[in-house]
């Protein structure tokens, strides 16, 4: 039988998704590239959405879709969940804009105090970026040093110290694996930005013991994801995690772990599980119950940078009050068995796909650690890996991946276009089996 190509599948995705395709040419009119979210491309263009339920989306081209997407982790508890939608809806009449603080602020600042080990004050902002960019400044500001250490492949947002190697084609401005170049992502980032990254490879424990202690005297921070998303899906090691704790503490330098996607890990985080604690933390996502919330948390006597006027960061919306309600019913939903039940499906579908895959000496992996967010990938043959930016990029298949990704919208699932996964609460045991099924039938379709 013929083989299911990325033209085929692409073709069926024109058809099939021809609303969203004709929104976003007349999109293109007003907003560049047709939407603000550039990165919801799926192929050609990306899916309009008329509504969300549950675990499903509906979009505007009339078909539903289990949403693994879930805005890029976001939400965890599906759309729609009651404990988020009655806390707005009780919270709306009193007023949804004040420059005054208001009491939930606190109370969502208690929550994340309670479960994340390294968070005893914490800060909030609109978005994961700001508080990256946040926690960067309060670690210059702490240490007096203004060098950033991060991994190549490390994606922290879009601001100008940080979109540096987020996702860079590796060639021969990148330097070699073991002493990677920083680049800038993007047009219109100064290139002092660039000077002032250090980079590090994911898992190469000499390399970045040499790095740190070369570069400790000029470095603020080391800021790293523990298991990475936009850069490519990469897990971090736990000796290497530690090693990173270690050499920070001996040479002055803040750690912070970036955890916008990852808090939804566990209950203490992926910090919990790996029983690393860092010197401030990252939060995102799932912290804002679907809201835009971001937030910076850590050591008490770090983040007194915020206290005794060495650094200011003010924004209008931050801790907004309406973020910070929907944030405290996601967190609250959110208990210990609440992840269990999420983790042990993602563990279902690490397991069963790569031991069917192993089964036939496929070069088709589920990547990640077991939570509910991991990474699907076409190795290009059965014994690669990936334990580094430059491995995913070199050892990915990506034409299959494409190929995997706009097969799954078109048989009704809807994931991150570049072979990332989350999942969300509602989803039942029924939903992960057809997901398995699907795959399977996917990557027989495609072929090795
Ligand atoms: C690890 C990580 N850090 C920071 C960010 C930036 O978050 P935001 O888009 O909310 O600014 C993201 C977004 O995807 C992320 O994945």
């Amino acid at each position: 039988m013929a083989k299911l190509t990325l033209e085929a599948s692409l073709d069926r995705f024109i058809e099939k998704f021809s609303t969203s395709g004709g929104l976003t040419q007349k999109g293109k009119q007003l907003i560049p590239g047709g939407y603000s979210r550039n990165s919801f491309n799926f192929g050609p263009h990306a899916v309009f959405v008329d509504k969300g339920d549950g675990a499903h989306i509906e979009t505007v081209d009339g078909h539903a879709l289990l949403d693994l997407n879930n805005n890029f982790t976001v939400n965890i508890l599906g759309h729609n969940h009651p404990a988020i939608m009655s806390a707005l809806s009780e919270a709306i009449p009193s007023g949804i804009s004040f420059g005054n603080p208001s009491t939930p602020e606190a109370e969502l600042a208690q929550l994340l105090v309670d479960r994340i080990p390294s968070v005893e004050k914490v800060q909030f902002s609109c978005s994961a970026s700001e508080s990256c960019m946040s926690a960067v400044r309060i670690a210059r500001a702490y240490t007096g040093k203004t060098k950033i250490a991060k991994v190549e492949g490390g994606y922290h947002g879009f601001t100008d110290p940080l979109s540096i190697s987020a996702h860079p084609v590796p060639g021969p401005d990148t330097g070699t694996a073991s002493d990677p170049q920083p680049m800038a992502d993007s047009g219109g980032i100064p290139v002092e930005n660039v000077d002032n990254v250090v980079l590090l490879t994911q898992n190469d424990r000499a390399g970045a013991e040499r790095i740190l202690r070369a570069n400790a005297g000029s470095l603020a921070c080391v800021i790293v994801e523990l298991e990475s998303g936009a850069g490519g899906f990469v897990t971090l090691d736990q000796e290497f995690v530690e090693d990173l704790r270690a050499l920070t503490k001996e040479l002055g330098i803040v750690l912070i772990f970036d955890e916008t996607i990852t808090l939804r890990a566990s209950y203490h985080g992926l910090q919990g599980v790996y029983g690393v604690t860092p010197d401030l933390t990252v939060m995102g996502k799932m912290i804002g119950g679907g809201m835009p919330l971001g937030a910076v948390g850590g050591a008490a006597e770090v983040m007194s940078v915020l206290e005794n006027g060495k650094v200011v960061i003010s924004g209008t919306h931050h801790g907004h009050k309406l973020a910070v309600i929907a944030g405290i019913a996601c967190m609250s939903t959110m208990d210990e068995a609440a992840f269990t039940k999420l983790n042990g499906q993602a563990g279902r579908i690490l397991t069963e796909i790569n031991q069917w895959s192993a089964g036939r000496n496929h070069p088709f992996r589920i990547l990640g650690k077991g939570n509910s967010h991991l990474g699907y990938v076409y190795l290009k043959s059965p014994e690669a890996t990936v334990r580094t930016h430059r491995d995913y990029w070199t050892n990915v298949d990506t034409e299959k991946l494409q190929t995997c990704s706009l097969e799954l919208a078109n048989r009704g699932f809807f994931p991150v276009h570049r072979g990332e996964f989350s999942l969300s609460l509602p989803m039942t045991d029924e939903d992960i089996t057809s997901f398995i099924e699907t795959l399977k039938q996917i990557v027989e379709d495609i072929g090795a």
